[in-house]
């Protein structure tokens, strides 16, 4: 099993590869990896000569400090899971000096107005964080093709549109969600949940569905108003937001148009641990 901490070494080590115009897939992650990350990993094995998986918990992408605090750091298990995956995998799990090289302050990006939806409205600051690491990340690793999950929808969105604007030459691929028994998608905040929780998170993606057929006959204002009447007798669940907004712009629906896709996204706290998901609503 090959673990790098340190920037240099993975440089070095990926160097005769990238000469050899080999194919290097890459899957970034922030670790307490599950079922999720290693499909993503599966899909990199199958269409590239090397896979590597960066694990960084990357504090420039917390809003909120707890959360940062609270985040599920594995490392071990981690490492165990990718070997028994495939032992071929490389690691890079650096510090934050490693990869902050001195400075751990985001860059300010301009996303064409995605960043200021959804995600971005309610964690000021994240979006700046998380294309400082990614351009970090692309940078030393120099990926033919990248993988992230579609749970995080509004990232992918970001990050197609970080690579396109400073002309970086790797392929993004989004994977579809990859969810629990009960459909709860999956996520590395789902292991703080009590198991109470964690079975009634079900809620979420059955709200989802339910909104998507609401979605066939009545308006999205009106498929919002009915979630948020329906979050508003959870004790347990507090709703953040709900939206319907169109998959290119991300910006809500306030009319439907035929010639646009639309999703549902939703933001839901469980005991101050955040949860969130989508779905197309094709
Ligand atoms: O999706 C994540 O886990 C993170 O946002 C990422 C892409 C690894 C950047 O820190």
């Amino acid at each position: 099993m090959t673990v790098f901490d340190k920037q240099k070494e993975v440089k070095a080590y990926l160097k005769p590869f990238l000469q050899d115009k080999k194919k290097i897939g890459f899957v970034p992650t922030m670790g307490a990896l599950h079922e999720g990350h290693l499909s993503l990993m599966n899909e990199s094995l199958k269409n590239n000569d090397y896979t590597i998986v960066s694990i960084f918990v990357n504090p420039t992408q917390f809003n909120n400090p707890d959360d940062l605090k609270k985040y599920p750091r594995t490392l071990e298990n981690d490492v165990a899971k990718i070997k028994t995956l495939n032992s071929q995998i490389i690691i890079y799990a650096p510090s934050v000096e490693d990869i902050y090289e001195g400075e751990t302050a985001s860059k300010s990006f301009d996303y064409d107005g995605l960043e200021f939806q959804m995600e971005g409205k309610h964690r000021p600051g994240h979006f700046d964080g998380v294309g400082t690491i990614v351009k970090k990340l692309f940078e030393i690793v120099n990926p033919t093709n990248a993988y992230f999950g579609e749970k995080d929808f509004q990232q992918l969105a970001i990050v197609r549109k970080l690579v396109h604007k400073n002309n970086m030459a790797v392929n993004i691929v989004g994977c579809k969600i990859f969810r629990e028994e009960n459909k709860l998608a999956m996520s590395s905040r789902n292991e703080r949940l009590s198991a109470d929780e964690r079975a009634k998170a079900t809620i979420i993606y059955k709200t989802l569905t339910e909104a998507k057929k609401l979605f066939g006959t009545k308006t999205a204002n009106e498929v919002t108003n009915w979630v948020v009447k329906k979050f508003k007798n959870q004790s347990l669940f507090e709703l953040e937001y709900f939206e319907i907004a169109d998959e290119q712009t991300l910006l809500t629906c306030k009319r439907k148009s035929k010639n646009k896709n639309y999703r549902a996204f939703i933001a839901v706290f469980v005991n101050n641990i955040r949860l969130i998901d989508n779905i197309s609503l094709k």
